[in-house]
């Protein structure tokens, strides 16, 4: 068979199996046009620095700029023999342009190659990632605003707690996907350093000038050890983390929208384009979006679970295990950026059934910290207005009332502190307003957050 680029000490050429084994073309050909950005950028510094001629580093620039095209128009021949994206591609180019293709390698190892392929992989993905989360908020941001007068109830424990605005709901999500985008954002400045001129492990005796490379790369900045920048996934692990929080909070998102759009809750109307029937019962719009949303977080956390594993038991530096790292990353990746823009779509198309949440929002004695709060109010101690309020809702329980039908004198049994305005305590709105406290659910601190949303992320 072919010779390997690495051929030269071998005398019998590699298993067929091992060839299966070992291959990462099958995977990381999706590598290939950072490769070769990295590839023209790392010719360009070498013609720079006088390590080739101009005429050397023309041939090499334009030969990987065809090999480029083929590759956009399907036309690349990719050769598990090859082994990997880096090879097949070089092997391609000593094709087209003769010896001097193997000129490119100077100065330069796979290890720092694919290292510098990976972050701008991942510099290149977090940007659309961060896209995606920006117009997931849009779309919260979207549903607060239209639903501003829709009240609903608010739970722990999964048991009716306080009447909230669904508009507040809506915004608790937008905040959490809020902190996701700050903590990838955050991550592009550990991302985003140049480790070409690492070479394998130790540097390399050329003249290199690594800021110039990294440059003409985009990255901010070189790395400082080349034990550390070849061995170092942090990075990887880091996206794959941010993947998985960002999967988290979908995920609950998505089992809140599998609860609410049943008979039994009844909150919302999934729009028809994100469910699907069943092969047997006629009436069934199932929430199938959701499910797999809150099934794929498993498969991410899986891939976490992969990479932090990979890495743990690796001596520095670089370490073939490290080939590993991108079949859970890519999958992380597309899961993430896949389950994004799905639910992006059924944020912006679902509908509160207003009626229905406002029936259960009285529901559960939701009402009863308001009245504990009033009696507080009157200078009775917390503690023990709690206590009254709880024989109140015991009272209610023994006798089949809402706290909303008891009369002032049934009260006044409990305690003398009640007066006339407890009745009017007894409303929903009443009670959602009167939680004014910045971050509270009222009314005029939603619209205000709301307010503040928009005019940072500069939504219309
Ligand atoms: N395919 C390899 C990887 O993904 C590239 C680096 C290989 N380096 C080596 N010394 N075998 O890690």
């Amino acid at each position: 068979s072919e010779k390997k680029l690495w051929g030269g000490r071998f005398k019998e050429s590699t298993d067929k199996l091992v060839e299966q084994f070992t291959e990462s073309v099958s995977y990381d050909k999706r590598l290939a046009l950072v490769d070769i950005a990295g590839s023209i950028a790392h010719a360009e510094m070498l013609r720079k620095q006088g390590i080739l001629t101009e005429e050397e580093a023309e041939k090499i620039i334009n030969g990987l700029k065809e090999i480029q095209k083929e590759i956009e128009e399907g036309k690349f021949d990719w050769k598990v023999e090859y082994e990997d994206v880096h090879m097949n591609i070089e092997k391609r180019l000593t094709e087209k342009i003769g010896p001097v293709g193997g000129k490119l390698h100077t100065a330069r190892s796979r290890n720092d190659q694919v290292a510098t392929d990976v972050r701008l992989y991942v510099r290149n993905e977090v940007k659309e990632i961060l896209n995606l989360l920006k117009e997931l908020r849009k779309a919260f941001v979207e549903q607060a605003e239209k639903h501003l007068d829709v009240v609903m109830p608010g739970y722990t424990h999964l048991q009716i707690a306080q009447p909230v605005l669904y508009s507040h709901h809506m915004l608790a999500y937008y905040q959490m996907f809020k902190r996701d985008a700050e903590r990838f954002e955050d991550s592009l400045k550990r991302i985003n350093v140049s480790p070409l001129g690492s070479a394998a492990l130790a540097g390399t005796s050329f003249p290199l000038d690594r800021e110039y490379t990294a440059r003409l790369l985009g990255f901010e900045d070189v790395t400082k050890n080349s034990l550390d920048a070849v061995s170092d996934r942090d990075f990887v692990a880091e996206t794959i983390f941010n993947c998985a929080m960002v999967m988290m909070h979908l995920s609950r998102l998505s089992e809140e929208l599998i609860l609410w759009s049943t008979d039994e809750f009844n909150f919302i109307e999934l729009p028809d384009a994100y469910c699907t029937g069943s092969s047997i019962m006629p009436q069934k719009k199932n929430p199938d979006v959701s499910e797999l949303t809150r099934g794929k977080t498993g498969r991410v956390y899986g891939d976490l679970i992969a990479i932090l594993t990979i890495l743990k038991g690796l001596p520095l530096a670089y370490n073939r295990d490290m080939q590993e790292d991108k079949e859970p990353l890519f999958d992380a990746i597309d899961t993430v950026k896949l389950a994004l823009k799905v639910n992006i779509g059924v944020v912006r198309n679902m509908k509160p059934k207003a009626e229905r949440m406002r029936e259960q929002a009285r529901r559960g004695f939701s009402l009863a910290t308001d009245v504990a709060d009033y009696l507080a109010k009157k200078g009775i101690p917390f503690r023990e207005a709690h206590r009254i309020v709880g024989e109140l809702v015991a009272y209610c329980l023994e006798n089949k009332k809402g706290l909303e039908d008891l009369s002032l004198d049934e009260f006044k049994k409990f305690s003398d502190a009640f007066e006339e305005d407890v009745l009017s305590l007894m409303s929903v709105e009443g009670s959602i307003n009167s939680r004014n406290v910045t971050g509270g659910t009222a009314k005029q601190q939603v619209e205000k957050e709301l307010q503040q949303i928009k005019e940072e992320e500069g939504f219309e």
